[in-house]
């Protein structure tokens, strides 16, 4: 079975990350999953939304870290095309996706697995998730457009404190901040995230993308993920980096 199953049902996909055993980790072929799906909903007139969700009790443990010390060489050569790495492509995808996209979260969500959440239109919550941005405990700094989607979001002070400060932060308080739209129980989680999704497919797919265009700045947001990236590859290698990653990968 694969890491991610991407599935279509009346005019929406499905993109359901399935590694439950790892927390749903995000590895190179998961990205490169979600980008080929995000690829074909945008090209198929048919497909009117997408929902991003999770088997299991966790909706995303951020990026696999066993990955991050796989390509460690890779982040750091500079004559590198790392646009053209998994985890940027799929950051492009998710930045110039111009239809709905729906996100259903339970328990933890870590990293990457909150940044995403940032690109989504509705976000809905089961009420146990926990949403952490654990980059600079790690010696890394925030990424996916996180440093311009979040303040914009959520104001300077409560996205630098979460992001410096580490806290966990609930579904309720999420909801209170603005990047959660409901926080439902985690047996309705599904149903509501399609829910939303089958009123999102009865508007007109134009009025939806021009709408979705007035919102968003996809060129510069994508220029911001990629400065994100430059120091973010850099920062793997500092020593805060290097310590908690070896501490993990030893347990
Ligand atoms: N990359 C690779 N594997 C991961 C992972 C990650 N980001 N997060 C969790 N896993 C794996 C663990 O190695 C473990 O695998 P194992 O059972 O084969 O040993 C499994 O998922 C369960 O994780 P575990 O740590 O035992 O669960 P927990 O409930 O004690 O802790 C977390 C959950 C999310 C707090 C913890 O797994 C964690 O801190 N993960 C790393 C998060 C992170 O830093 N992500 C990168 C951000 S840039």
């Amino acid at each position: 079975m694969s890491d991610v199953i991407t599935t279509t049902d009346t005019g929406v996909m499905t993109l359901r990350l399935n590694r439950p055993n790892k927390k749903n980790a995000l590895t190179k072929a998961m990205y490169t999953a979600l980008t080929n799906g995000l690829t074909l909903a945008a090209a198929d007139d048919d497909i009117r939304a997408v929902i991003i969700c999770a088997e299991g009790a966790d909706f995303c443990a951020g990026n696999d870290i066993f990955d991050f010390a796989q390509d460690l060489a890779l982040f750091q050569d500079e004559t590198a095309d790392h646009d053209d790495m998994p985890v940027f492509r799929f950051l492009k995808a998710i930045t110039f996706f111009e239809k709905p996209l729906i996100a259903a979260v339970q328990g933890q969500a870590v990293g990457v697995g909150v940044t995403l959440l940032l690109h989504c239109d509705l976000v809905v919550a089961a009420d146990d998730a926990r949403l952490s941005l654990p980059f600079l405990k790690l010696g890394l700094v925030p990424e996916a457009g996180s440093t311009l989607l979040l303040p914009a979001r959520i104001g300077h002070q409560r996205a630098f404190a979460w992001m410096a400060l580490g806290e966990v932060i609930g579904a309720e308080t999420a909801k209170d901040l603005g990047i959660v739209n409901a926080v439902v129980a985690r047996d309705a989680l599904d149903d509501v995230a399609r829910q939303m999704s089958e009123k999102l497919i009865r508007l007109s797919p134009s009025s939806l993308r021009h709408t979705k265009a007035f919102m968003r700045d996809p060129e510069a947001l994508w220029q911001v993920i990629r400065q994100e990236g430059a120091v973010f590859r850099k920062q793997l290698i500092s020593p805060q980096a290097q310590a908690a990653f070896a501490a993990f990968l030893a347990r």
